[in-house]
């Protein structure tokens, strides 16, 4: 198996996508797969987990620290970097978690070559390693440049005030003072060239002046960051991590056994399709380089580690689309995403009350504390410059229903009830709560509904009866009960004192009734759920006429004068998530007729799309219908591009909702996982050509092997 994605263009067009391509990181950082002599205009960036800044009316984003991987090299003076080089090669090795190059700069005095490797240690999250290798004819002078590198890319900057630097010994230091006046960021470089140089050190940089001898000159930094995130003295802590760090060779031993680690029990093998292993495979080391394992709380913003887009925030991606595959492979860092909504439930709390709602509202766009980072003008009109209003924040209410969805999830699969009681319950509750504060009673109808909602199709604002809302809310009501049993059950004091401060006695009534009196949209004569009231009502009109009426492309295709507004044509999976969530509620005839009606009119707008599409073929037995749409997901990094623009806001960057929903799509929907009963079950749905699948999985702390083929699957245990 090849474990190697490549690239071997540097043009500077490729250089964002290859940024995401070959990123490296552990949870902690992530930093962007672009050169070592890139700075800010090819988007090269140290991308921090969990700490963020806003500047002035600007949106708040998460930090990129100064870049210690920096390094030029120079000839006659001329640095070698832009242009077209003789020959260029871009590689990660997915495996272990490291970035390579190699290019060949033509010069004045022959070639000159350029090598690196770089990797962010799996399990010592706070040290970066890179090593540049420089080979040229013997005799030629040469200038390795290396630094922190201040010109740092940011979206909403500049987040810092001041940064010093200072050097001891072959250590450069920086303490970078984030604009808050509150927060720091200390990164450190120690550097050991392999051959003797005259060392100048500068603000923050060493240039080593040498002429080229029989061997290459190779440049080894073990760099260190930390933030106030962290600790109180985070340049102590730099100095103390370097200090302990050890030498190239040690720490490299160690990032591949970690790595292996991982993929002992979070690779997947496909018999018959290499290509579809390897893409997987990929989307999971993308996974496995942003799951936040050095803290207990934290989740995974909706781009991953990859940059600053979408704020760094946390959407409902993590917990309907990422958690599975860390719920089924590694449920510690599962545990953290859920503790992070438990976390951030005074935010939701309150998010709620500003609205003169009841319960926990979750923030569209979670950062921090539960902060809702989603502005009311999420998106800039192409034409006018002018911002748009949008309801993302205000409107999608189904965010909570996802976290409820979480906990109980993690509970279920998991057997551990430690979360429930240690907030978890409490969670759900109150989303249950914040529900039943949004029903509308209809008395002509006789049932409780829900108005002026968004649901996963962003483009159709303000709806009524939202199929897939409704549905996840009435599931929150039964979950509230679950989770309330359980709770009794393992800590009836704590679940008294809530019943009693809380309210919950009345609450526990309301919520037992609304899970019989809210209505739920059905299939009609044709078999088709209506996505929300007046659905069908609207132009039904090909995707591709809507996309042909735009006049520009970055145009917004939603909001009050987008073009998908007033036709069903829609954004992203919305009938069909709700179908796949509940597809034991269906016969396959009726999931097949709803597939076949939503699908051509889905602009597949979003990265969350296609594995929807993909899961629902297979719960009516179609894995070939699947099988494109596991792709596409599978695929989202692997080829890039992607929607780049929304309206004039960049959204570029890796998609881990898409590598997740991939997994999901093989787990859940080939090989048909289900951890429900007694025992884990399996039962295979595979795409043609796929003569074989296997992979780990964890259910109730107990691991076991999926082994399938066309016509049997079996579930074993392993030790
Ligand atoms: O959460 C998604 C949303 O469903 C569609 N727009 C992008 C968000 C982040 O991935």
């Amino acid at each position: 198996m090849a474990w190697v994605m490549e690239q071997t263009t540097l043009a500077p067009e490729a250089v964002p996508d290859n940024g995401n391509r070959f990123l490296v990181g552990n949870g902690y950082m992530g930093v962007r797969g672009t050169l070592d002599e890139h700075g800010a205009d090819e988007l090269a960036a140290v991308n921090l987990a969990g700490i963020y800044d806003r500047v002035g009316d600007g949106w708040r984003e998460p930090l990129n620290a100064p870049n210690p991987l920096h390094t030029v090299v120079r000839v006659d003076g001329a640095a070698l970097s832009g242009g077209v080089p003789k020959s260029h090669v871009q590689r990660l090795d997915f495996r272990h978690g490291i970035a390579s190059r190699g290019t060949v700069w033509g010069t004045p005095h022959g070639p000159v070559k350029v090598e690196s490797r770089r990797f962010a240690h799996l399990a010592q999250p706070h040290i970066l390693a890179s090593r540049y290798t420089v080979t040229a004819g013997q005799g030629v002078e040469l200038e390795l440049f290396a630094d922190i590198d201040r010109d740092i890319w940011e979206i909403y900057g500049p987040h810092y005030s001041e940064i010093q630097f200072r050097q001891e010994g072959d250590t450069l230091l920086c303490l970078a003072e984030v604009q808050n006046g509150k927060d720091l960021v200390a990164v450190g470089r120690r550097c050991v060239l392999s051959c003797g140089a005259e060392r100048i050190a500068g603000e923050g940089s060493f240039t080593y002046r040498f002429a080229a001898g029989s061997s290459p000159a190779t440049l080894t930094s073990v760099c260190a960051v930390y933030t106030t995130a962290d600790t109180s003295d985070p340049l102590a802590a730099v100095r103390a991590e370097l200090e302990k760090a050890g030498d190239w060779e040690g720490l490299s031993v160690s990032h591949e056994t970690a790595w292996e680690a991982v993929w002992a029990r979070g690779a997947v093998e496909i018999g018959g399709d290499p290509d579809a292993q390897d893409q997987m495979n990929y989307s999971l080391y993308h996974l496995n380089s942003i799951a936040p394992r050095h803290r207990g709380d934290l989740s995974i913003p909706a781009r991953g580690l990859s940059g600053q887009t979408y704020k760094g925030a946390v959407f409902w991606d993590s917990e309907m689309f990422i958690l599975d595959y860390f719920l089924y492979t590694q449920p510690e860092v599962a545990r953290s995403m859920v503790r992070y909504r438990i976390e951030t439930l005074p935010g939701a709390l309150e998010k709620a009350e500003s609205y003169g709602w009841q319960g926990a509202f979750y923030a569209w766009e979670s950062q921090e504390g539960g902060f809702d980072a989603c502005s009311d003008y999420n998106v800039t009109d192409v034409f006018t410059k002018r911002p748009m209003r949008t309801f993302f924040k205000d409107k999608q209410v189904h965010i909570s229903a996802a976290v409820a969805r979480a906990v109980m999830f993690y509970t279920e699969t998991t057997g551990d009830v430690s979360l429930l009681v240690e907030g978890g319950a409490r969670t759900v509750l109150e989303c249950a709560r914040f529900y039943h504060s949004l029903l509308v009673r209809r008395a002509t109808a006789g049932r409780w509904e829900i108005h002026d909602v968004i649901g996963p199709d962003e483009y159709h604002e303000r709806v009524n009866n939202n199929a897939y809302t409704n549905r996840m809310a009435l599931e929150t009501f039964r979950w509230a009960v679950e989770a309330a049993r359980i709770w009794e059950r393992e800590d009836k004091a704590g679940y008294t004192a809530f019943l009693l401060k809380e309210g919950g006695e009345g609450l526990l009534a309301q919520i037992k009734q609304a899970a019989v009196t809210l209505y739920v949209p059905q299939p009609g004569e044709n078999g088709v759920i209506p996505q929300f009231d007046g659905y069908f009502d609207l132009e039904d009109v090909p995707v591709d006429e809507v996309r042909g009426r735009l006049l520009d492309p970055r145009e917004y295709w939603g909001g009050a004068y987008g073009v998908a507004s007033h036709t069903q044509v829609l954004k992203q999976a919305d009938v069909v998530t709700m179908m796949e969530m509940f597809h034991q509620d269906y016969t396959p005839e009726v999931m097949e007729r709803n597939w076949n009606y939503y699908e051509p009119r889905t602009e597949h707008g979003s990265s969350l799309s296609a594995c929807m599409y993909a899961l629902l073929a297979c719960r009516f037995g179609r894995a070939g219908l699947a099988y494109p749409f596991f792709l596409k997901s599978a695929q989202a990094d692997w080829l890039g591009g992607g929607k780049q623009w929304a309206g004039l806001v960049y959204i570029g960057g890796t998609h881990p909702a898409a590598a997740g929903g991939a997994w999901k799509v093989l787990a859940e929907g080939f090989a048909g996982l289900n951890c429900t009963g007694e025992a884990p079950v399996v039962r295979p749905c595979l795409p043609a050509g796929w003569n074989g699948l296997r992979f780990h999985f964890c259910c109730r702390g107990k691991w076991y092997l999926a082994e399938l083929t066309p016509d049997r699957g079996t579930v074993t245990p392993v030790e």
